[in-house]
């Protein structure tokens, strides 16, 4: 099948690669670099032994679109693109509604000019924001808390329109939970620009020597010990739940909206822990106050993925842990080494 993939440098996007070329479906990458680094395409190829089309541009801009669309002629779009800083978001929102919901529209809008009927579109679990209830299933109210999460609700919302206007279109719009943990190799994983905003790269980082401590944001949640829970889910179970979404999107139409979680959820305090076991490094850490936003535990049900794309996460923290040491301390400067 004949894949675009926006946004596929990044860190979900290099992930989802493999398991595709490793099907063999014929794929092309679009983007702009804004948060991604061109290596990361280059050991996509070196790992899979595949080659793939590759175009450097924004989705917010409807000429390169055509080109794609036009050249590539795609069967389906898995769309990756955008930002996704919640604090920023709220220092730029406009700029996050430019790139995230500006840039989906002109997207939509040019695979209408080729009939291209399958979208895969990454959402997040902050669509849901404070829960009525845990774990939050799919039917859960959306009200999200931030602009990023806004332009993730919003943008569900376009998809659905733009699905209503033909019957054979189809869309899935795939909610993620905490994503972390790379590829076993070592040869691809997370690589933020600048002070990781989460967790776990932050953790890593503090492993190998590239800051000094962990930040603990409170320890007055209610939680397990104090520390804020979420439901953290290896990244190449995330890859494969995007295959499963394309041939959920091959053989149904109209829009369904799956969680990708692992229905579990650890505390700060827990990930720490199982980070120095998988290590071998002290992670000196210091209880600091709670960040702006954060809520006490986010946690899955991740049931209708189970039973309608038949997904489910098979990797644990254990797992995540060490293939993030494995990739960080291979790799301790990210993609600059
Ligand atoms: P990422 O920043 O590593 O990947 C996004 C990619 O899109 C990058 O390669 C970037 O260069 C590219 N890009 C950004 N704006 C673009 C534009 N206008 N045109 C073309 N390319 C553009 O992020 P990620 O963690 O891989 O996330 C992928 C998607 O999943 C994003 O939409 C994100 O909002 C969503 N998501 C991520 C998480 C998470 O914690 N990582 C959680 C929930 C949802
Ligand atoms: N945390 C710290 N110290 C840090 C970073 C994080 O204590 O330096 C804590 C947070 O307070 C939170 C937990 O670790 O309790 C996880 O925080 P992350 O920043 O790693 O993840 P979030 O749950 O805040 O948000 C992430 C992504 C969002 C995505 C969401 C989906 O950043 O884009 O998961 O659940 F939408």
């Amino acid at each position: 099948m004949k894949i675009l993939v926006s946004g596929g440098a990044g860190y979900i996007g290099t992930h989802t690669l493999l398991p595709l070329l490793q099907a063999d479906h014929d794929v092309c990458v679009l983007d702009n670099f804004s948060n991604a680094s061109p290596e990361a395409l280059r050991r996509v190829g070196r790992l899979s032994n595949k080659s793939f089309d590759k175009l450097e541009g924004s989705i917010t801009d409807s000429a390169v679109l055509s080109e794609i669309m036009n050249n590539f002629q795609p069967e389906a779009v898995i769309h990756f693109a955008g930002l996704k800083a919640v604090g920023e978001s709220e220092v730029i929102p406009l700029r996050y509604y430019a790139e995230n919901v500006f840039g989906t529209i002109q997207l939509l809008d040019a695979m209408d000019q080729i009939g291209c009927k399958q979208i895969v579109f990454s959402s997040s679990a902050t669509v849901y924001g404070v829960p009525d209830y845990l774990p939050y299933d799919e039917a859960h109210p959306l009200k999200p808390v931030n602009p990023y999460g806004r332009t993730k609700y919003f943008i569900e919302e376009i998809i659905r329109d733009w699905a209503a206007t033909d019957l054979e279109k189809s869309a899935v719009l795939l909610r993620y939970f905490n994503p972390v943990g790379n590829d076993r190799s070592g040869m691809i994983g997370e690589d933020p620009m600048g002070i990781p905003n989460n967790l776990m790269p932050y953790i890593a980082q503090v492993a190998v020597g590239r800051r000094d401590k962990l930040m603990v944001y409170g320890n007055d949640y209610d939680t397990i010990d104090g520390t804020g829970v979420r439901d953290y889910i290896h990244v190449s179970d995330l890859a494969d739940g995007h295959v499963s979404a394309l041939s959920y999107a091959a053989t149904h139409t109209g829009v369904e909206a799956f969680n990708l979680g692992a229905g579990k959820g650890y505390s700060v305090l827990e990930v720490v822990q199982a980070f120095e076991k998988a290590s071998g490094q002290a992670i000196p850490y210091e209880i600091a106050s709670r960040r702006k936003g954060d809520i006490d535990e986010v946690v899955a049900n991740p049931e209708k993925a189970k039973n309608l794309l038949g997904w489910e996460a098979r990797l644990g923290i254990d797992e995540m842990c060490a293939d993030v040491w494995h990739w960080q301390s291979k790799n301790p400067k990210g993609y600059r080494d």
